[in-house]
């Protein structure tokens, strides 16, 4: 990915509190109560049977690290085994300008899952410590009537848009074939920023499907415009931080960049704690927790979340 030098600071108005209302239950397998911004809800622990409904996104989130050759024929190994009866439909990416994806169909969860590979954390940092971070609105080709005041990473952008219309397709098609109405969108650290866009993508593009993202190690993907869009969108939105990982706190405030509602923080007791609003400065959440990148451990990026280790 090519990154610009030239500095674009993100325009950070501070917006009223969206006072969103929470999307509706979305089903069985929807494990976290979705609290708003500058919610007053308490900071609440998931439950073990909420934590363990996490556990197929994180293996297709993982799973997502693994090339197209294998995930279009479900045989990855142990990540693909973990979910045994999926019905995969369309493969694709190079791994390095084309982050790797995948889209099927999940009969058990009854779900289109859609999944983009992440990246290492060596890889991620300079994207997202550069201070010449450029940003920029979304295309509004991939994002009909959505207001050029909302800017989001150039780097995830360009990454999101170079899969979006075969993702789109294959989306189509599970719907077709499965008569399918839910699509949930996954990934880890810069595949996890991709999904966001991407669910936001798809929600716009497919209005009549309930869309969900469950993201892992999400880094902040664009400004206040973006994260208040975000938070007022019928999309539920989980972002799942391990302990004292560094990728959730980058790119920094200060740059403008704030992530939206829906943080699960993942305590060093192994206790996961669903963070109401966002950026919620709590130090049981990840920006209390995680004051810079000198008090974190990136170490921590890939897990385990509840057992499960990023990568292929
Ligand atoms: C799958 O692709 C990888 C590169 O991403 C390659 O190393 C491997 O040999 C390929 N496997 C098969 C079975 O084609
Ligand atoms: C963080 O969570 C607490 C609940 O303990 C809540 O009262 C507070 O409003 C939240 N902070 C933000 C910024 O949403
Ligand atoms: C960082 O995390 C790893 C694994 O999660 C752990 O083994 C290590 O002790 C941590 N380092 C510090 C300085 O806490």
């Amino acid at each position: 990915m090519g990154f610009s030098s030239s500095l674009k600071t993100i325009g950070s108005a501070a917006l009223l509190a969206s006072g969103g209302l929470l999307p509706a239950a979305l089903g069985a397998a929807v494990p976290v109560p979705v609290a708003k911004r500058q919610s007053t809800s308490a900071i609440t622990a998931l439950s073990t049977t909420q934590i363990t409904a996490f556990r197929p996104y994180s293996h297709y989130a993982s799973t997502a690290f693994c090339s197209p050759n294998v995930t279009r024929t479900w045989t990855c190994g142990a990540n693909c085994q973990a979910n045994p009866s999926f019905k995969p439909i369309a493969a694709g990416g190079d791994g390095s300008v084309t982050q790797f994806w995948y889209v099927g169909f999940d009969p058990v969860l009854g779900e289109i899952i859609v999944a983009h590979q992440g990246t290492d954390t060596s890889k991620i940092l300079p994207v997202i410590e550069d201070i010449d971070i450029v940003s920029e609105s979304l295309d509004p080709a991939l994002f009909p009537g959505v207001s050029s005041s909302i800017e989001v990473h150039s780097g995830f952008a360009g990454s999101q848009s170079r899969s979006a219309s075969d993702v789109l397709a294959a989306v189509k098609t599970g719907i077709a074939q499965h008569s399918a109405t839910k699509v949930t969108v996954t990934g880890h650290s810069l595949g996890a920023a991709i999904a966001l866009i991407d669910a936001v993508f798809l929600h716009l593009n497919l209005p009549d499907v309930t869309t969900r993202f469950v993201g892992y190690g999400l880094p902040r993907v664009g400004d206040q415009a973006w994260a208040d869009f975000v938070d007022g969108l019928p999309v539920q939105v989980t972002h799942v931080n391990n302990k004292e990982d560094i990728i959730p706190i980058l790119p920094g405030k200060f740059l403008g960049f704030h992530h939206p509602s829906g943080e699960v923080h993942i305590q060093d007791s192994n206790a996961w704690l669903a963070c109401p609003g966002q950026d919620n400065s709590s130090k049981e959440c990840t920006v209390g927790d995680v004051p810079s990148i000198f008090q974190g451990n990136e170490s921590d990026h890939d897990g385990p979340y509840d057992g499960i280790t990023m990568g292929c």
